[in-house]
């Protein structure tokens, strides 16, 4: 059963400046609720209990949410105010924090779960990716499908040809249920990209990916990609991609985050 989860939020956020110097983008507003907290709600309906997010030093408003706020309801007490309490309520889930002491890679940020995860398949959620799902969440899909195989999952999304060279790409064979044999996979591909399935941020790996991470080589972009520990892991392990259903919005992209922002209103 796969019941830890990282979420990985000590990124500078570049693509969001100016805002992002203050308010980390996984803590923007999405109607009442930041970001992040749609991705913990994801991955407790997947059945995850213990949650690591990875912060840094200008992260705190993410632990600062997650507190209880002692104040704000002896406040609402004293001022008649009890019925918007239960507004306050955190989601109850265990969360634990630990920081990434500079942004060097998705790579970098996941081996530092290492100990919290130990020798247990563990979900990897990216919570500037929110997936909207009509039936069950993106991370319950990938979880399922875990249980069947029993191998890494990563999950993936059909995108135009020429947006592939901002994603990590997968090339691989077909099975059925929308799931992905994977061959082989590619960081932000300049030409020739393996398919046009590019990997969104939804994970389920076994704990065979951990010392991978820690003997990874800087990467694309001068990180440690995570993409090139999948790599390695399909030298020793069968991995899998599963064609998530949701509708996804990646709100490191301005466009996208006005739209889910328009979309939540909506609904
Ligand atoms: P992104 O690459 O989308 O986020 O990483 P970023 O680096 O913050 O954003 P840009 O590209 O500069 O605009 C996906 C997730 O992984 C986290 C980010 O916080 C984000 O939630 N991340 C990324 C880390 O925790 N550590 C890193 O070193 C890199």
């Amino acid at each position: 059963m796969v019941k830890k989860a990282i979420i990985p939020a000590a990124g500078y956020g570049t693509r969001g400046l100016p805002i992002t110097k203050v308010i980390p983008k996984e803590m923007f507003p999405i109607g009442v609720k930041p970001a992040i907290q749609y991705i913990v709600e994801e991955a407790m309906e997947a059945g995850i209990e213990q949650i690591l997010v990875i912060v840094s030093r200008s992260k705190s408003m993410i632990v600062d949410y997650f507190d209880e706020s002692l104040e704000l309801e002896t406040f609402l007490e004293k001022s008649n105010k009890q019925h918007l309490k239960g507004k306050l309520d955190i989601p109850k889930i265990q969360l634990y924090y630990t920081r990434q002491p500079y942004a060097k890679g998705l790579g970098d940020a996941i081996r530092l779960g290492e100990t919290f995860v130990g020798n247990e398949p563990f979900a990897v959620l990216l919570p500037d990716d929110i997936i909207v799902s009509k039936k069950e969440g993106a991370i319950t899909e990938l979880i399922k499908q875990y249980e069947k195989k029993r191998a890494s999952i990563v999950g993936l999304k059909k995108m135009e040809w020429n947006q592939l060279h901002q994603y990590g790409v997968i090339g691989g064979k077909k099975e059925t249920d929308g799931l992905y044999k994977i061959d082989n996979i590619v960081e932000k591909p300049k030409a020739d990209p393996p398919s046009n399935m590019a990997v969104v941020g939804r994970y389920v790996f076994t704990p065979a990916i951990f010392p991978l991470l820690k003997s990874l080589q800087v990467g694309k972009g001068g990180e440690f990609q995570l993409t090139d520990a999948i790599q390695d892991l399909l030298k020793i392990e069968q991995c899998f991609g599963k064609c998530i259903t949701g509708e996804r919005f990646d709100i490191g992209k301005v466009e996208d985050y006005l739209d889910i922002v328009l979309k939540m209103k909506k609904e």
